[in-house]
Parts: structure tokens; sequence; C-alpha cells
């Protein structure tokens, strides 16, 4: 009993009826700074208020209501988390107990155990929770615009288009035609635009053909664009995964791609994609500009914090080799379930 009142983590402070401290284990004196703990001794429990910074209810983090110091013997035991202005570690989450151990002499003990962990894995826990429903949203309401302005947008304007064609062989005015001319030219590529905004907000190719087809469509894309090569080694064929999986891969692709686009200043870039022993592995690489991971970003700096906190959404992890003048590449791993056996 002696060892785990003197070795315990948890602080207990032994209180009398009148609110003197009758004892209090190592754990507690490290709570409470010199003056705080004279005060006590000399029988001023409310002292700890000074330390107090409230307990939480279920509508407030941090409030004194109905304290449970200013009644103590409204209950026999009652259990409660309260927040403390600790001497070495500042504010620290406590479950707290505070209960009679002797009815007859009015002896209570109130313990105190430190919760700054399980807070911390909470708070990480509800973070990446609520990052998945962001990323969620973001991605249906990205599938939401894009279907619109496949179906509705560019349908609307193809007819224009086709209306305007019409309209050329009902004039013979010279001036009339060459400006319908020009109009349905700039019609056409806008609607060739909106055509591609559609694909890259969400690629039909990634919903009904998976991640090889998708990548591939985008990479071909790429090159008419901007010359771009992107030589690409696949060993995935019409392999499928979850949504969700396919989706944290070729959003972290296009990034660690766009990147390289950006700023590697290279015109070809290499880019693998493998399931080996159930890791999903997708590796980008180029032998450009490289950068030090430490030094500020050119852009927002964004794109490579998103990449690795999508990856840890589906329980995998980015890591990013580069340095001035050598070169990127980043290297994603995802676990997968085992692939079922075709028949
Ligand atoms: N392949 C690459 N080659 C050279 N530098 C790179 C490469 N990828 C990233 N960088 C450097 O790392 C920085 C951070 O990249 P990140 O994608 O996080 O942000 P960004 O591209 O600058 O902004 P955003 O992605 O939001 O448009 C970039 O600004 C760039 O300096
Ligand atoms: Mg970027």
């Amino acid at each position: 009993m002696q060892k785990l009142y003197d070795n315990s983590m948890e602080a207990m402070f032994f209180f009398n009826r009148q609110g003197k401290v009758l004892a209090m284990n190592p754990a507690a004196e490290q709570i409470v700074n010199e003056d705080v703990l004279q005060q006590l001794y000399q029988g001023k429990a409310q002292a700890i208020c000074g330390v107090c910074r409230g307990y939480m209810s279920d509508t407030e983090l941090r409030t004194c209501l109905a304290c449970y110091f200013t009644s103590p013997e409204s209950e026999e035991f009652s259990s409660f988390q309260v927040y403390l202005d600790t001497k070495d570690k500042g504010m620290v989450p406590y479950a707290a107990t505070y209960h009679t151990i002797d009815r007859e002499n009015g002896i209570y003990v109130f313990m105190l155990r430190d919760l700054t962990r399980q807070f911390k894995t909470q708070e990480k826990f509800y973070q990446n929770k609520m990052m998945k429903h962001v990323i969620e949203a973001q991605e249906n309401e990205r599938k939401r615009i894009s279907r619109e302005l496949h179906d509705s947008v560019a349908q609307e304007l193809m007819s224009a288009v086709i209306d305007l064609r019409v309209l050329k062989y009902m004039t013979a005015d010279e001036e009339l035609l060459k400006k319908m001319k020009q109009t349905e030219a700039s019609m056409t590529r806008l609607l060739d635009d909106i055509r591609n905004l559609a694909v890259e907000l969400r690629p039909a190719a990634l919903d009904d053909f998976g991640l090889e087809a998708a990548f591939r469509s985008h990479f071909k894309k790429i090159n008419e664009s901007y010359g771009f090569t992107i030589v690409f080694d696949s060993g995935l064929e019409q392999r499928r995964y979850s949504n969700e999986l396919e989706t944290v891969i070729y959003r972290i692709g296009q990034e660690a791609i766009l990147n390289a686009l950006k700023y590697a200043q290279v015109d070809m870039i290499h880019v693998s994609l493998q399931d080996n022993d159930n890791l999903l592995q997708l590796i980008v690489e180029d032998d450009g500009a490289g950068f030090n991971p430490g030094d500020a970003p050119t852009g927002t700096g964004l794109g490579l914090y998103g990449m690795q906190e999508r990856a840890e959404l589906v329980g995998g992890h980015v890591n990013i080799f580069s340095a001035a003048g050598r070169g990127t590449r980043i290297v994603v791993e995802i676990p997968v379930q085992p692939q079922p056996q075709e028949q």
C-alpha cells in the first residue's frame, strides 16, 4: 500500500471535513506549487481553485458551476474531468475522482490521473475522422460538378454549336459567315476546355476502369497539353481497390506529377504503380531540380502535406526523397487486403 502511495502516477490528496489536507502523495506534490501546498496544509481546501481551470460538463469544456468541491458531502463518490494549471507541465487534463473513504471521521480522497496522452490520441483520431469526411465531401462535390459540367453545360454548348453550324448555311453574307466561323471555333475550344475540366475534376475512368486506366488517360492528356513524357510502369492491369483507396492514390499521383511539371525542370518523369505482397506502391520520380525538404516552398506547400494526410487516411504513408540538384522521388505505400483469387 505504501509503495502504491509513493510511486503511483496518480496524484492523491486526503482531506478532512474542514478541507484541511491530511496527506498528499509525491505525485500530488508535483502538481501544485509551494504556495498552494502551504495553504492546503493549513486547511484552505479552496486553494485548489487557484490552480483549477474548471471541470468538463456535458455542455462546457471548462466550467466551475456546481463545483464538486463546494458540496463534497452531497455524493459518496464523484468522477469527472478537470483541468489544472500545474507546476511544471502547464494546463493538464485529469480524470478526477472525489470520494469519501471514512464517513465517520469525514475523510475524503481526491485522486487525479493525467489524461494528456489519451487526449492527444483522441484529438488525432477526431482530426483524422474530420479529414476523412472533408476529403469524402470534396470528392463527392467534385463528382457532382464534373457530372453537371459533362451532362448539362457541355450538352447545352454542343447544341449551340450545332445550331451555329446550321445557321452558317442560311446566309451568303461573307462578313457574317466569317464571324460565325470564328464564333464556332471559339465555342468548340470552350467545349473542349469544359470536357477536360470535367475529367480533371473526377475522371470517369477511375470509377469505371480503375487506377491504371485513369492514370494512362491522365498522362496522355498531360503529354498532349505540355509535351511532357511520363514513362509509366504498371503491374496493376485491371486490378481494383476500394473507391477511397483508388482516389487517394490517384490524387497523390496527380499532385506529385504536377509538382514535377512545375518545379523539376525536366521533360520526362517515371511513374511506377505496383502491388507487391499486399502493399500498393506508387513511385513518382524525376531527375530534375530537386529541393531540400526543410526549405520554404515556392507555392503554398499544401500539396506535400495533403499527400501525407490522404495516405494516412487509408493506413499508408508517403516518403519524400529529394535534394537540391539531385531529383525527387515520391514513394507512396498503402497496405491492401489480399485480392480474392479469380475463378
Ligand atoms: N518534383 C519536384 N521538384 C522540385 N521541387 C519540388 C518538387 N516537388 C515539390 N517541390 C518543392 O516543394 C515545395 C512544396 O511542394 P507542395 O506541393 O507542397 O507545394 P506547392 O506545389 O508549392 O503548392 P501547391 O501544391 O499547393 O500548389 C514546392 O514549392 C517546390 O519548391
Ligand atoms: Mg504542389
